[in-house]
């Protein structure tokens, strides 16, 4: 299938807050050089946050990753799992049409979407609800024919199914995910022949099933409000930063602190945060206290928006573009204030988490630049700036 990117682009993307938080701590799970590893999960990110791939999303990513964007685009337009163009606000179906699906019924499937849906793939139903497309082998052939919605699949279908589940999407409500004809996952049809002890104390559902429902998010895209703000292996290994506000995926919510580790409510909860595992020993530092502060760094107070919705133009100080200005608005910073009070420890955390652009804030003095912007003066680049003449 020829995969290439949707004719209208919006100008421009940004991660969420959370979601850019999620992204950091994505990419920290990398040593340094192999940023690129974490690729997939932040294009899934954007996908999931704007509900397909658009190019500055894909060049957002590239930027965030110190990729050449044509590498992210390779990436992009070679997985079928990203949506290169605008898909159903509700549901995206994705029928496989592999040789044991259509075996199964799989173009009857197809026949359905022409129907309720629309008569070719990519097309928006009227209502701008629904899109489909056909799919090659989804790995889920004992269960066929099947269709993937977002993370879901939805096995065992029929037609008559298949057309009900659309109507109870239309009509707000989430289909169960899984098997449709009343199998448990993907035993014979006819029933258990072997293990059948473990039959009456199961759950439910099955892993995956039960999973969705608990967390109730199957048709739900995520936005990176959900889940709990943590990254235990920030403190594991002598590389990394001590962890700022980032996300991992787990039971029980966490509160975290300005500072980005979890905060727990009351003393007895303190045992059972999310708090990393004790790292292994190291050797004593061989730098005084202060200056090994410093090295390591500490994440500065972030806000979740700019102040009365509108941040300062952070490109009047000299050395930020627009596309580090989107990077520290990502990270929480919007005003010269908040850039004028990082200390030395603050000032080597950004440093050292600006992505593609390592080291800037030091090298072009933000702070100092910051101090006079934020106190109402200007600096002679700003007053260029302010000119136009850059
Ligand atoms: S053939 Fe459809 S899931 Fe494999």
């Amino acid at each position: 299938m020829l995969r290439r990117l949707y004719h209208e682009q919006p100008e421009s993307f940004a991660f969420t807050p959370a979601n850019a938080a999620w992204a950091e701590a994505q990419i920290s799970k990398y040593p340094e050089g192999r940023q690129a590893s974490a690729i997939i999960p932040l294009l899934w990110r954007a996908q999931e946050q704007e509900g397909w791939l658009s190019r500055p999303a894909i060049e957002h990513v590239a930027d965030m990753l110190g990729m050449d964007y044509i590498r992210a685009l390779e990436v992009a337009t070679f997985y079928f799992m990203f949506q290169l163009h605008p898909v159903g606000s509700v549901a995206h179906f994705q029928i496989c049409g592999t040789t044991p699906c259509m075996l199964c019924g799989s173009e009857d499937l197809i026949a359905v979407c022409r129907d309720k849906i629309a008569p070719e793939p990519f097309q928006l139903s009227e209502d701008g609800k629904f899109s489909w497309e056909e799919v090659e082998c989804l790995g889920a052939c004992s269960n066929a024919p099947m269709a993937q919605v977002g993370k879901d699949y939805y096995e065992d279908l029929t037609p008559e199914r298949f057309a009900g589940m659309i109507d109870e999407m239309a009509a707000g409500k989430v289909p169960v995910p899984g098997p449709q004809n009343g199998r448990y996952a993907s035993e014979p049809k006819s029933g258990l022949t072997s293990l059948t002890a473990f039959e009456s104390g199961r759950a439910r559902y099955n892993a995956s099933v039960q999973r969705a429902v608990d967390l109730g998010d199957t048709l739900k895209r995520i936005d990176g409000s959900e889940v709990p703000l943590t990254a235990p292996w920030r403190d594991k290994g002598a590389n990394h930063a001590p962890a700022p506000s980032s996300v991992v995926m787990n039971e029980e919510p966490v509160a975290i602190s300005a500072k980005g580790a979890p905060k727990a409510e009351t003393p007895e909860e303190a045992p059972k945060a999310e708090a990393p595992e004790p790292a292994p020993a190291r050797p004593a530092p061989e730098t005084p206290k202060a200056e090994a502060a410093i090295e390591a760094g500490t994440r500065p107070e972030a806000l979740s928006g700019p102040r009365a919705g509108k941040a300062d133009d952070l490109k009047r100080i000299k050395g930020i573009g627009p596309k580090l200005e989107a990077l520290c608005n990502t990270l929480g910073f919007y005003h010269f204030d908040q850039i004028a009070n990082w200390t030395e420890a603050e000032v080597a955390w950004v440093d050292d988490n600006l992505t593609g652009f390592k080291g800037r804030v030091s090298r072009d003095n933000w702070v100092a630049q910051a101090k006079t912007l934020a106190a109402g003066g200007e600096t002679e680049f700003s007053a260029r700036v302010d000119k136009g003449d850059v």
